[in-house]
């Protein structure tokens, strides 16, 4: 069985895309894919010009590292560093200086200042969701995956969210690739693509 089949699409920069389907339509494969988390069978991916199947793991590691920030269906958040060291940590791994000003900028608006000691297991499932975007934006990377980032939250953070994502990819020119169940969110963005059966339906 094939999780994408045929699937030919092109994201323009700066734009804010939102991927729908059903359960198993193969949304977080595509998503993967085009991270270079999940490597295609046939046909390529290519970001900017960089051809993804031609990095090694090293490269590919490094590229998502700087162009890329993941959020994560299950988070990925790491258990034994705090809510700030998780936050820091792609940018640590990469040798660079936090922009400290603006990261308390996004912790603030994802109302996480409380917790920047705390652990990810001691948080709650919308709290850990929100730290997995804090560590995606902290960077300013100039593409974010989101792999349904608002999937744990209430109404209200959601729209904080959402609004904080279209605010920084304004501000830094960002893609945007969002999956989302929500039908409300999937109107804000600048294009709906919808995945059935690892197809792109039309
Ligand atoms: N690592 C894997 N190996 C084999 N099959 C997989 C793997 N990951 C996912 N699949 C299969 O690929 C299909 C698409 O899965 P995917 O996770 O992309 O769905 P999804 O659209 O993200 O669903 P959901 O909305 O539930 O997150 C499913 O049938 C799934 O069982
Ligand atoms: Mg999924």
């Amino acid at each position: 069985m094939k999780a994408l089949d045929g699937v030919d699409l092109e994201i323009e920069r700066g734009t804010f895309t939102a991927i729908v389907g059903t359960s198993g339509s193969g949304k977080s494969t595509l998503l993967n894919m085009l991270g270079g988390l999940d490597t295609p069978s046939e046909g390529s991916i290519i970001v900017g010009d960089t051809e993804l199947a031609r990095l090694n793991s090293e490269q590919a590691t490094i590229f998502r590292r700087k162009r890329i920030g993941f959020i994560f269906q299950n988070y990925n958040l790491v258990p034994v560093l705090s809510v700030w060291e998780n936050i820091i940590f792609p940018i640590a791994l990469d040798g660079r200086k936090p922009d400290k000003t603006f990261i308390m900028q996004v912790v603030r608006l994802l109302a996480l200042e409380k917790k920047l000691d705390s652990l990810p297991n001691n948080l709650s499932g919308g709290q850990q969701q929100r730290v997995a975007i804090a560590r995606a934006l902290a960077s300013k990377p100039s593409i974010i995956l989101a792999d349904e980032p608002t999937g744990n939250l209430d109404t209200r953070t959601s729209d904080d969210v959402i609004g904080l994502l279209k605010m920084t990819g304004k501000e830094f020119r960002q893609t945007i690739v969002m999956i989302t169940h929500n039908p409300e969110i999937a109107r804000m963005a600048d294009r709906v693509v919808r995945i059935e059966d690892g197809r792109i339906a039309v």
